[in-house]
């Protein structure tokens, strides 16, 4: 049985003054939300609000979470941060692959680079999140389960993986993300079930603990026929995050979904 889970990423938005403020109002509302201690929740801020994040939401029961840390654990790396630097903050989550990473920012992630920050998360005892997923050419071509068996399998090199405590995935279709198309709730589900059968085959039946989120457009009006699917366990959620009533509309409809 998979506890759902909800992860916002914030991406490069709000300061601090609104950080502070979505955090607060989205505790505020989940604790007022029926069966709230049948999600998970999580929030990933810019990394200049790690720390308040964490202490505003200390206590609260919803998580901190951060979108990227570099893999080396110190030393002569201008910019950057490690994930002891992020735990250090209060967080307990940390995005490794995200596609913006991949595909967009700066000198685009490779799968190798991604492991490596896999790896260094849970050595610096941070819950990695691997986002994996297909661009618009890869699925025209019907390439999506193959890049989806590279990516996880890449990604998971070395990694530590004995149950749900070790591991989230999200799938990320690309030309989901910041579109306002989502995936609709089967090519969803024939991609999770496609990563469980590949992490069964990479661990065993421990990849049944293991939650796959589902991440690209998700939004209050799509999410209850995204997450009742059987191999969705939550949602990472980027636009929809940014304002607490439709992030709460989201948290409640995985609250909503049966347990899995
Ligand atoms: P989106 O972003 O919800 O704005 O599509 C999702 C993500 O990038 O994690």
């Amino acid at each position: 049985m998979r506890k759902p889970l909800v992860v916002a990423n914030w991406k490069m938005n709000l300061d601090l003054k609104s950080g502070p403020a979505l955090a607060r109002d989205v505790a505020d509302g989940l604790r007022r939300l029926d069966s709230h201690a049948n999600v998970d929740v999580a929030v990933c801020p810019p990394a200049t609000m790690l720390t308040t994040i964490a202490q505003v939401l200390s206590g609260t029961g919803v998580a901190v979470g951060a979108q990227d840390a570099y893999f080396e654990p110190g030393g002569a790396f201008t910019g950057e941060v490690s994930a002891a630097m992020v735990r250090e903050t209060g967080a307990t989550y940390l995005i490794v692959g995200h596609s913006e990473r991949r595909h967009t920012i700066g000198h685009l992630e490779d799968d190798r680079i991604i492991n490596l920050k896999l790896r260094a998360a849970q050595h610096a005892g941070l819950l990695p999140i691997l986002c994996v997923g297909e661009t618009l050419g890869e699925r025209q071509a019907g390439q999506t389960l193959d890049v989806l068996t590279f990516q996880l399998t890449a990604g998971l090199v070395g990694a530590r993986l004995t149950g749900a405590d070790d591991l989230v995935v999200a799938y990320e279709p690309v030309w989901a993300i910041g579109t306002g198309l989502n995936a609709t709730a089967e090519q969803a589900q024939e991609a999770h079930r496609h990563l469980r059968n590949e992490l069964t085959r990479l661990i065993g039946p421990l990849a049944d603990a293991i939650r796959i989120l589902y991440g690209g457009s998700l939004k209050p009006d799509n999410a209850d026929s995204l997450l009742a699917q059987p191999d969705v366990d939550g949602g990472l959620v980027g636009g929809a995050s940014l304002k607490a009533e439709s992030f709460l509309g989201i948290i409640r409809a995985a609250i909503g979904t049966r347990a899995k």
